[in-house]
């Protein structure tokens, strides 16, 4: 290196020429470098680990709605704010927004659509509920799941007696931070349907689909019922699955086996009593929802507690860690922004990658000796 490269910039020189450049719009890259040195070893957490107790949720929404009275149609609805960011889009991961909304008895909520993906895990449910999804009338039974994914026309209907209660999940931070939210009021209470289910995607989406059409993949207006999720838990019976994450159950696109929402995975976790999770941490967020049972959440170096009802939020890239410390298995509904950090190439896990990181089980007792004919005719997964 010579002399002239080794020499240290004159700070007042450098000071003054930051402040001229200023007035032109301009920065040197040097400025840039705390942040850079604060990027060696991957991104600070956004925002703290948070549990948002079932019992004030409710309460506060029970108040809410008094408040809001007949006038607030629609509007009943609270939103889960982290403690830990201050700035930029309201949410409870930098990603994600997580709340709670309440439609009153005989109340329909005005329809609209937005750029924002939203979905709805219903926690006081009833059959005779429904959201409307692009002209697809999709029930609210308790538990039961489902999504409305960016730009879909959606209204909510409630002919019942009864609240309506569901946790609502969104990519507002996501959405806002890249600047892409559009709104559309419809202009009336209700969108049009679809004149018969026989022309509706929910049931495209079933295993025997019409053979002269060419298959929508996205944007599908889905409800994953709770009924067909308990028949599926039924049949791992108590498969620990996974040593992060437990019994990880992906709320699969019907069509194509994708995310749950193009920047959304939807996960049913089941954690059996004793289970002590691995340690690990990502580099996408997540917020989850206690279904039932009781267990505890360990992010960085706090522990919280969480029962039915619950809702908490992880941040990115935070080393965290899920037990069940009850008796009964702890069932979780976990919402992460995977799909989003995976299409930008980011999605990065530690000390090990689990997502979709292992093969489904071979048969026990059936030997596999490599050959070439062999592996031509298996999948490639299988060829082990
Ligand atoms: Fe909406």
């Amino acid at each position: 290196m010579s002399d002239e490269n080794a020499r240290v910039p004159d700070p007042a020189a450098l000071t003054a020429f930051d402040n001229a450049i200023r007035d032109d719009h301009m920065i040197g890259q040097w400025s840039f470098e705390p942040l850079l040195e604060a990027a060696v070893g991957g991104p600070t957490p956004k925002g703290d680990a948070h549990v948002w107790p079932w019992s004030t949720a409710r309460a506060r929404l029970a108040e809410a709605s008094k408040t809001l009275g007949p006038a607030g149609v629609g509007r009943c609805n609270l939103t889960f704010l982290n403690p830990g960011i201050q700035q930029g889009p309201p949410g409870s991961t930098h990603t994600l927004a997580a709340g709670v909304q309440m439609m009153r008895a005989n109340e329909v909520c005005w329809s609209h659509r937005h750029t924002m993906s939203a979905l709805r895990f219903v926690i006081e449910g009833n059959p005779e509920a429904h959201t409307v999804v692009d002209g697809e009338p999709l029930a609210m039974d308790t538990f039961d799941l489902l999504i409305t994914p960016r730009f879909s026309w959606h209204d909510h209907h409630n002919p019942t007696g009864q609240e309506i209660v569901w946790l609502d999940v969104l990519d507002l931070g996501l959405t806002l931070s890249l600047n892409q939210a559009f709104y559309e009021p419809f202009g009336e209470a209700s969108q049009p349907r679809r004149p018969s289910a026989a022309d509706g995607q929910g049931l495209r989406a079933r295993a025997l689909r019409p053979a002269w059409e060419h298959p929508r993949r996205g944007r599908l207006p889905i409800r994953y019922a709770w009924s067909e999720v308990l028949d599926i838990l039924a049949a791992y019976g108590d498969t620990p699955g996974d040593p992060y994450d437990g019994l990880a159950l992906r709320y699969a696109n019907p069509i194509d086996g994708g995310p749950t929402l193009a920047t959304m995975d939807c996960w049913l976790q089941q954690l059996q009593p004793g289970f002590q999770g691995l340690r690990h941490r990502r580099t996408s967020s997540s917020v989850g929802f206690v279904v039932s049972g009781r267990g505890e959440i360990e992010v960085g170096d706090r522990t919280l507690a969480v029962g039915p009802g619950d809702t908490f939020a992880v941040p990115n890239y935070a080393w965290h860690r899920m037990a069940n410390t009850g008796d009964e298995p702890l069932r979780l509904f976990t919402v992460h922004d995977i799909p989003a950090i995976t299409a930008f190439g980011l999605l990065y896990e530690e000390p090990v990658a689990t997502v979709g990181a292992h093969y489904s089980p071979a048969v026990p007792g059936i030997p596999h000796q490599p050959t070439t004919r062999t592996d031509a005719m298996l999948e490639p997964e299988e060829r082990r």
